[in-house]
């Protein structure tokens, strides 16, 4: 029996008998005229004997790093991604809030300044996904430096670093709006186009309008969502009037936190996520997902 099998080993048109006879063996089928070898089986020498059981390693766990994780919306995706079983870090120019929720205690809380490369590279360690939350508003030059080029750093170290997604919180277009707030808008159009150029295929850029939800202001939680949430219902209906030049963005629906914030973590972590922009209503839509 053993020169039999031995002679079939050393001849590449027996080896498909020869599984065959080894699943015949066993009690199982698979086809023979393929060069698909069932992995549960190993030929070694003369033996044909089922193979021991190999432990599957576990999928890399997920280590998502918010940009500005303690302001509004990043305390939300923050939020969000410890909820999904994610290892949530945040780098942020003042580093961990004082806010006394449990949460935050989950978090590793990096201080650093986007605008200073050098203060926070090392928060960017083992980082698979970055989901960033930094803006803000004050003259059109400190505008485009805080919506555009701290961003444009962020993209450029996170890609340098081999992060596998990044999530940019960018705003929606708000016709004459744009034009007072020049340095924001301009700062966040030069940031999203630094993101497609350098994560063709793994960015996603968000474009809420209004964001309502509970924003916390020291020890107080103003609760925008009592304006935003009516408004939201009335202006996704909305749609085509905003398509009017100029004032038409204005009627953009307002969205909850909670749904940017899913959305974002998602964005950064589902593999089948489309990259690009997503427009307001892209984020009513997938938040919606389960
Ligand atoms: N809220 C809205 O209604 C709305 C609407 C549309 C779009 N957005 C966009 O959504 C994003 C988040 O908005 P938000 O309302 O959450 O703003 P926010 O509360 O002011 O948060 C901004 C965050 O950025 C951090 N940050 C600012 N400059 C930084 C720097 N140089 N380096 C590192 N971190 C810096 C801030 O923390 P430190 O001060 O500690 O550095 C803070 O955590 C922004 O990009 C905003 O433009 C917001």
């Amino acid at each position: 029996m053993t020169a039999i099998v031995s002679k079939l080993l050393h001849s590449r048109s027996s080896l498909p008998r020869l599984y065959a006879m080894a699943a015949s063996k066993h009690g199982r089928l698979f086809t023979t005229d393929s060069n698909k070898v069932d992995q549960s089986f190993k030929v070694e020498g003369a033996k044909v004997e089922e193979a021991e059981t190999v432990d599957v390693p576990p999928p890399p766990t997920e280590k998502l790093l918010v940009l500005g994780g303690n302001g509004f919306v990043g305390s939300h995706v923050c939020k969000e991604a410890l909820d999904r079983g994610l290892s949530v870090s945040s780098l942020s120019r003042s580093g961990r809030p004082s806010i006394q929720d449990s949460w935050a205690n989950s978090v590793v809380w990096h201080q650093g300044n986007l605008l200073s490369p050098d203060s926070w590279k090392d928060a960017l360690n083992e980082v698979t996904a970055v989901v960033s939350c930094v803006g803000g508003f004050g003259s059109n030059s400190h505008m485009y430096k805080i919506n555009g080029t701290a961003n444009i750093n962020a993209i450029r170290a996170a890609a340098e670093q081999g992060v596998k997604r990044f999530v940019y919180i960018s705003a929606a277009d708000f016709g004459l709006v744009n034009y007072v707030l020049r340095g924001y808008y301009e700062g966040k159009r030069a940031a999203e186009t630094e993101l497609l150029t350098r994560f063709p295929y793994r960015g996603v850029i968000l474009r809420p309008g209004f964001i309502h939800g509970s924003r916390q202001v020291g020890s107080i939680k103003i609760p925008l969502g009592v304006i935003g949430s009516p408004l939201e219902m009335v202006l996704q209906h909305a749609k085509p009037l905003t398509q009017v030049p100029l004032i038409g963005p204005l009627l953009t629906p307002p969205v909850s936190v909670l749904s940017v914030a899913k959305v974002a973590v998602r964005a950064a972590t589902d593999p089948v996520f489309p990259p690009g922009i997503v427009d307001v209503y892209g984020i009513q839509r997938y938040s919606q997902h389960k």
